[in-house]
């Protein structure tokens, strides 16, 4: 089969609500017709400073919600970045096909930088979209599954590949970007405008999958609403509505259209009450599942060993062709 692959950064102490029904449902879908890699980049977590315990515990929260949200290690393979030695060792060579100007020109850089000032910039800050190229390019996906926001980080990985190719030969699968439906964009509870990003200005608008139902049904009956009072999608007018009829969609599968029609001539407080409903339900067992497996890191820990294994298989084979490539000298 084809192969895809994709990542989310351990730097929160839970995976949220958007990260789940923007990345990782569709990666549990994908996995049944893909040979899927999903890893846990810490390599680009340190590019902001990190509590090393911290860092540890989150890169294995991280790993458990992967498993509680559906990926079947038994068919996808499952790894921490900083276990696979070629994904630094690949960013370097591809630091050196990148143009300066070109880097400069990534806007999650550019507001990042913005946020913590030019000199509190990491240059790995600077240098994160190369290392999630080599990412990629390492096990010759046909696709990367993310959400809109990676969308240039993702093109970056297509100019890169085969500005290598041309240069070099041939030796970059050149990977399709592979995005969700408009609807699967999940925005701030408190300020449909923004994203739901851990980065949120206030814990509010944010959904986490380890929140306990309390804290989640609070969350979502007290979402920000737009004025009137009818229940329709449009995201203009009415984004704080449209945003948690886009949740309900994804979280039950029925059609928003469905929704809006069940819906008529009912208050926001029935369709908040509801979805509260709908939502912890939903989140609970994955929750509880994730938590299980924290229980006993060392087992956690085993099947990450074994993930990290697997993928230097392909990765190191990608990585002795490019080195030969660019005229590096064979080992002994
Ligand atoms: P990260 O960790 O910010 O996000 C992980 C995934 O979740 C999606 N996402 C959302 N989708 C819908 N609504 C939201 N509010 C929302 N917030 C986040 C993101 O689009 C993403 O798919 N640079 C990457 C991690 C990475 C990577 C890679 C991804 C490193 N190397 C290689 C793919 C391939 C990142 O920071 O994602």
């Amino acid at each position: 089969p084809q192969r895809i692959l994709s990542g989310m950064q351990p730097s929160a102490d839970s995976l949220h609500l958007g990260n789940y029904l923007g990345a990782l449902v569709n990666w549990v879908r994908l996995q049944e017709q893909y040979d899927a890699y999903f890893f846990i980049p810490d390599l680009h977590a340190i590019t902001v400073p990190q509590d090393p315990e911290d860092l540890r515990k989150r890169t294995r929260v991280t790993a458990a919600q992967y498993i509680a949200g559906g990926v079947d290690t038994d068919r996808a393979t499952l790894f921490v970045q900083s276990q696979v030695p070629e994904h630094a060792q690949l960013a370097w060579v591809l630091n050196c096909l990148t143009g300066f100007g070109e880097a400069s020109r990534m806007t999650q850089f550019k507001d990042k930088q913005q946020r913590f000032g030019a000199d509190a910039a990491s240059v790995g800050l600077f240098t994160y979209p190369i290392l999630q190229v080599a990412d990629i390019l390492l096990y010759q996906p046909h696709g990367v599954p993310v959400g809109e926001d990676q969308r240039q980080h993702v093109e970056l990985s297509r100019d890169l590949a085969k500005r290598f190719n041309s240069r070099y030969g041939e030796t970059f699968t050149v990977p399709e970007v592979f995005i969700q439906k408009d609807s699967a964009k999940i925005y701030d509870l408190q300020n449909p405008a923004a994203k739901m990003s851990k980065s949120a200005a206030s814990p509010a608008g944010l959904i986490n999958l380890l929140d306990p139902d309390k804290v989640i049904a609070k969350r979502i009956k007290s979402a920000v609403t737009d004025d009137g009072t009818e229940i329709r999608f449009d995201r203009e007018a009415k984004p704080g509505i449209s945003n948690l009829l886009s949740i309900y969609s994804l979280i039950t599968g029925r059609s928003v259209d469905t929704l809006v029609k069940e819906y008529e001539g009912k208050m926001y407080g029935h369709l908040k009450v509801d979805l509260a409903e709908a939502v912890t339900e939903h989140i609970r067992p994955i929750r509880e599942r994730a938590l299980e497996l924290l229980d006993d890191p060392s087992e956690l820990d085993r099947l990450l060993a074994h993930g990290a294994l697997k993928a230097r298989e392909t990765a190191s084979a990608t990585l002795a062709d490019v080195y030969e490539k660019i005229g590096f000298l064979p080992l002994g």
